[in-house]
């Protein structure tokens, strides 16, 4: 076998890595182990790609590879978990970026004397590599909250997006037609404005959504550049990060109860949608003691843990548990009711939840505990607030309207554990809070929820 059959082989064994890991990845028991065979496939193909033949300036490679690692290395173990969105946006921007250069370096390098097939790949990588790049350094600007996280539409817009719509469709077909290099590097630094201002009428929680997609915009730049490379290696990866990209996506929004379109257009398309906001506000709220909810969940026979956002702020996820095991000592029921947009990234519960050994037959889906609310005396909602929200259900205009929740307010008896009245994500009130069946327990939840468990032992 020749070297380079041999490559092809390791780079088709790291390909069947990546494949693997995607499956491991979709379960939280196999998430780690996926984790671990990614990266596995990801050091084997890099370390093949030294040993192709004719490769020269070897030196270049190697600062790239130790300046991506000091950066990235830290980066990532110093990262908290509910910053991890931003850090997705931020290398998958970077990897956008790099899918770009390396299609327009091989474009140029060959002059343009390529096939229409490979000059269109070059096109495709050189646009949607620049658009996932700004796009994504627009939304971590939002999520690092550089700037405003709210919807921002520039007076024009419209009009500026077909100008640079129109400007794109003249360079690709020049680009193509003469194979002109200038041509497409002028594309992509338009692709580059239109990225930017693609991704700034999205705002508030429909960011991550956004993220999402530019990740599966990433993913087929690369491919396309694999494409270029002739590297089937690149066009796999590409391709899965495009597809899985892709259906994050879709079940993103669905459980968003949005459509994509009106998540990416509808800041310029739509009228304002109702900001159902402060009306409620100056209402009174029902606050309880710690003693008081212990009481309420140590006599109860069935309580739902809603978990969100700020479970993972308050990092309360060990305490909760300790606090569910105390009340099945006691013979109460506990389960918890996982929403699929709860926290700030996809299966952002269930990684927490796992951290702390919660077992698996615990934690059930929106559907399963809906199902069973009428049952449920306590409905505990640890840092959640938009996946609880009945505006969700029953306010038409509420930015929020159409997204499945979780309806703690059919439950007998609703406690919130919150700081204070300030909304979630979407910024919007929550009626619930007001509610004559609901509780509300001031605090860091990682105190109260010490508090809780200290009061429910001596019950
Ligand atoms: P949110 O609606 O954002 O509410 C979180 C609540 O946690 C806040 O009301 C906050 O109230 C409370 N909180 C924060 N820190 C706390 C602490 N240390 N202790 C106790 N409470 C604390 O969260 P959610 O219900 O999980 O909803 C998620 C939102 O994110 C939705 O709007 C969803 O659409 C959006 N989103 C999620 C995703 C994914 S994939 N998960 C993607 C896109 C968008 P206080 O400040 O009063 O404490």
């Amino acid at each position: 076998m020749s070297r380079a059959e041999t490559i092809e082989l390791v780079y088709l064994v790291a390909a069947v890595c990546f494949i693997v890991a995607l499956k491991g990845l979709s379960s939280p028991r196999g998430a780690r182990m996926g984790n671990l065979i990614g990266a596995a496939g990801m050091l084997v193909a890099v370390a093949a790609t030294f040993a192709t033949p004719g490769m020269h300036r070897v030196w270049l490679i190697v600062i790239a590879l130790v300046v991506g690692a000091a950066v990235g290395v830290p980066a990532a173990r110093s990262v908290r978990m509910t910053a991890i969105p931003q850090m997705v946006a931020a290398f998958n921007g970077v990897g956008g970026a790099a899918a770009a250069l390396v299609s327009l370096a091989e474009f140029d390098r060959t002059a343009g004397h390529t096939g229409f097939g490979t000059a269109a790949a070059v096109v495709f990588s050189a646009f949607v590599g620049a658009v996932s790049f700004t796009g994504s350094a627009v939304t971590f600007a939002k999520l690092q909250e550089l700037m405003t996280g709210q919807p921002v539409v520039l007076p024009h817009q419209r009009l500026a997006n077909a100008t640079l719509g129109a400007a794109t469709v003249g360079l690709a077909v020049w680009g193509l037609a003469d194979r002109s290099v200038a041509a497409v590097a002028l594309l992509a630094v338009v692709a580059l404005a239109l990225g930017v201002l693609f991704v700034l009428p999205v705002g508030g929680a429909d960011v991550p959504v956004v993220i999402s997609l530019l990740n599966s915009f990433t993913g087929l730049a690369v491919a396309a550049t694999g494409a270029v490379l002739r590297t089937t290696l690149l066009i796999v990866a590409g391709t899965l990060v495009g597809a899985s990209g892709t259906l994050l996506t879709r079940m993103m929004s669905q459980a968003m109860g949005r459509s994509l379109s009106n998540i990416l257009f509808g800041a310029i398309t739509a009228a304002p949608t109702v900001a159902v906001a402060s009306a409620t506000s100056d209402r009174p709220v029902r606050t309880g003691t710690v003693d008081d909810v212990a009481v309420q969940l140590g006599y109860a026979r069935r309580v739902l843990v809603v978990p969100g956002y700020g479970l993972a702020v308050a990092q309360a996820q060990h305490t909760v548990r300790d606090l569910a095991d105390l009340l099945e000592g006691r013979g109460v029921e506990v389960v918890y009711g996982i929403h699929p947009v709860a926290g700030r990234m996809p299966g952002h519960m269930n990684v927490l939840l796992a951290e702390a050994n919660v077992p698996y037959e615990q934690l059930r889906e929106m559907d399963d505990v809906n199902a069973q609310m009428s049952q449920t005396d306590v409905a505990l909602v640890v840092g959640a607030n938009d996946v609880v929200n009945p505006a969700a259900r029953d306010s038409p205009g509420s930015p929020i309207y159409g997204m499945p929740i979780i309806n703690v307010d059919q439950a007998q008896g609703v406690v919130f554990l919150k700081r204070s009245m300030r909304p979630g994500f979407a910024g919007i009130d929550n009626a619930l809070l007001y509610d004559a069946h609901t509780t509300m327990l001031f605090g860091d939840a990682k105190e109260t929820l010490t508090a809780l468990v200290a009061a429910v032992k001596v019950l």
